[in-house]
């Protein structure tokens, strides 16, 4: 064989990866391979591969007799809808893509180069853990990859998708990464398995219900997206991609959108009169948003509140919104935690900030106190504060109590805050207030009903409007509904170029 031939022999070998009937086991489990899915998610030809002959060099356990070029991860760059980005894609057919010390190696080569020429890293796993035969060098090798997705953390975005197994401490690393998302029946996230629970806790559950896509998308949180197969996840991790920068210093890509009638008059009979009344916060960002640019993140998990972004006027926004059809729109332990990461993704990479507000306050009794609201919800707080991207609030109906203070409000620093003529800003709902204010009067009252009345009409008169926030400055502008999206345009047009900058620190202490 001359050298050249050499080389083809090598690189076929390469790219059948455990061999034949371990990729025809792959695709009868209805998984695609790790190769299949790189050319899935990059454009046509754009993949170079990087470490393609690297093997492992474990001798115990007779592993030395056991070699697969690439020891089970395909790493390289290329580039998403013409954009450069990394990728490390696990292959499961060698070794069940566990993780060696090589195996590492490649990944952080990787994660290097992406932090130093700013670009996004994707994760594609499907892995068995830890390289069982290796040891202590194959819980370095995770550590030397979470040390990274730190470091890298708000500097360039990093995804994770789930594509098979992944259980103990490989976990960690997706959930340090900005998203995760998982495939459908075929993927599972957990610390300790089945069988480990079985022991120490005597449940006894499958690896779907412990941690499948389903329960880490709606219970857990842990995962962004359950997407229905791999072709889906792939097209999601695309999606995501275009609305963010490629690392921190850069802006959004902007895009093309149909500039129509920019008039929303759908808006002006969206939100009911009756302020208990409940309707679709999505409707509204529908009616918001350049047409079908709005995605979801989080979908299934603390449902009280809508995290995702869209784009306005072809830009990237991320938005915040109370969903006042799941829970009145209340805010709780799980919704503040999904508020708070979103916004500081949305902070770390330069995408403004668009918030809805139509929120009754914080949501009582022992379940959230004992389970730290207090803490919970300041991480939403802090969040907001510490945000320096433009920040725009719209307030569609109600914003009470300290959940007016925490939602985008002026004082922590919103450039601009809007509301609808129906508004209502106080500390609480009318007559949860007059039965605090006016408990003896009403008491003693002969018809204390009537008294009772009088006395909501009074204070909703005075409270249940946005006059009162508008006259001290804390409200910009009044606004009618079916203007929400021109007035939209043309502010974060107004703020593209706001510089603010935080006190100098190593950085803050979050409420974590
Ligand atoms: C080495 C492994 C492996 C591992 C699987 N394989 N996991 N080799 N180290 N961790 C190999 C198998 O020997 C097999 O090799 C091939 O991969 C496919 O595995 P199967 O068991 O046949 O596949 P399947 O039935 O689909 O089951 C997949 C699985 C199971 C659920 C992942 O293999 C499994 O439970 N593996 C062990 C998981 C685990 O306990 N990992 C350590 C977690 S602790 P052949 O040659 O037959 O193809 C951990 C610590 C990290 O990760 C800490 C970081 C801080």
């Amino acid at each position: 064989m001359n050298k050249n031939d050499i080389l083809q022999t090598k690189m076929a070998t390469a790219v059948k990866g455990g061999g034949e009937a371990r990729i025809k086991a792959q695709h009868n489990k209805g998984k695609l391979t790790a190769r299949e899915r790189i050319a899935l998610l990059m454009d046509e030809n754009s993949f170079e591969e990087i470490g393609m002959f690297v093997t492992h060099r474990s001798t115990d356990f007779g592993m030395e007799k056991e070699q697969y070029l690439g020891d089970g991860v395909v790493t390289g760059y290329g580039t998403v809808n013409g954009r450069l980005v990394y990728v490390f894609s696990q292959d499961f057919t060698v070794f069940g893509g566990s993780l060696s010390e090589t195996h590492a190696e490649k990944i952080c080569k990787i994660m290097d180069l992406a932090l130093q020429n700013g670009a996004p890293v994707i994760g594609l796993n499907d892995s068995g853990g830890a390289r069982i035969q290796e040891g202590v060098v194959s819980l370095g090798g995770y550590a030397d990859i979470f040390y990274r997705n730190t470091r890298a953390s708000g500097v360039i975005p990093q995804i994770s998708a789930i594509m098979g197994p992944c259980a103990g401490g490989a976990v960690y690393s997706p959930a340090i990464t900005d998203f995760i998302l998982m495939v459908e029946q075929s993927s599972y996230m957990f610390v300790t398995g089945p069988n480990v629970v079985k022991t120490v806790t005597h449940e006894e559950i499958t690896s779907e219900e412990l941690g499948g896509a389903d329960t880490h998308a709606s219970k857990s949180g842990v995962t962004h997206f359950a997407c229905v197969n791999e072709v889906a996840c792939i097209n999601q991790i695309k999606e995501l991609l275009s609305y963010m920068p490629q690392n921190c210093e850069e802006d959004a890509p902007i895009y093309e959108y149909q500039a129509a009638n920019e008039k929303r008059e759908k808006l002006n009979v969206l939100i009911p009169e009756n302020p208990n009344q409940p309707y679709d916060m999505k409707e509204v960002i529908t009616q918001v948003c350049d047409h079908d640019s709005f995605m979801e993140v989080h979908k299934n998990y603390a449902e009280s509140i809508i995290v995702g972004f869209a784009r306005l006027g072809g830009r990237s926004i991320g938005i915040v919104a109370n969903q006042p059809a799941v829970m009145a729109g209340v805010l709780d332990n799980n919704s503040s935690k999904k508020g708070a990461r979103f916004v500081r993704f949305c902070d770390a990479f330069n995408i403004p900030l668009l918030v809805l507000v139509d929120v009754p306050g914080f949501l009582p009794g022992t379940d959230q106190e004992w389970n730290g609201i207090i803490t919970n919800g300041a991480k939403l707080l802090y969040a907001f504060s510490e945000a320096t991207v433009p920040k725009v609030t719209v307030i569609t109906r109600k914003a009470y109590g300290g959940a007016y203070d925490v939602m985008n409000s002026k004082h922590i620093g919103a450039d601009m805050n809007f509301a609808f003529p129906n508004a209502e800003i106080a500390v609480m709902g009318a007559k949860g207030a007059v039965e605090i204010i006016f408990k003896k009067e009403i008491e003693q009252a002969d018809d204390a009903e009537a008294k009772l009345n009088e006395k909501v009409k009074e204070y909703a008169d005075k409270f249940a409007n946005p006059y009162g926030a508008a006259a001290r400055g804390f409200i910009d502008e009044i606004i009618q509904p079916e203007d929400t999206r021109i007035k939209l345009m043309k502010v974060f047009k107004m703020l593209e170029n706001k510089v603010c900058n935080l006190p100098k620190k190593k950085h803050g202490n979050i409420p974590l």
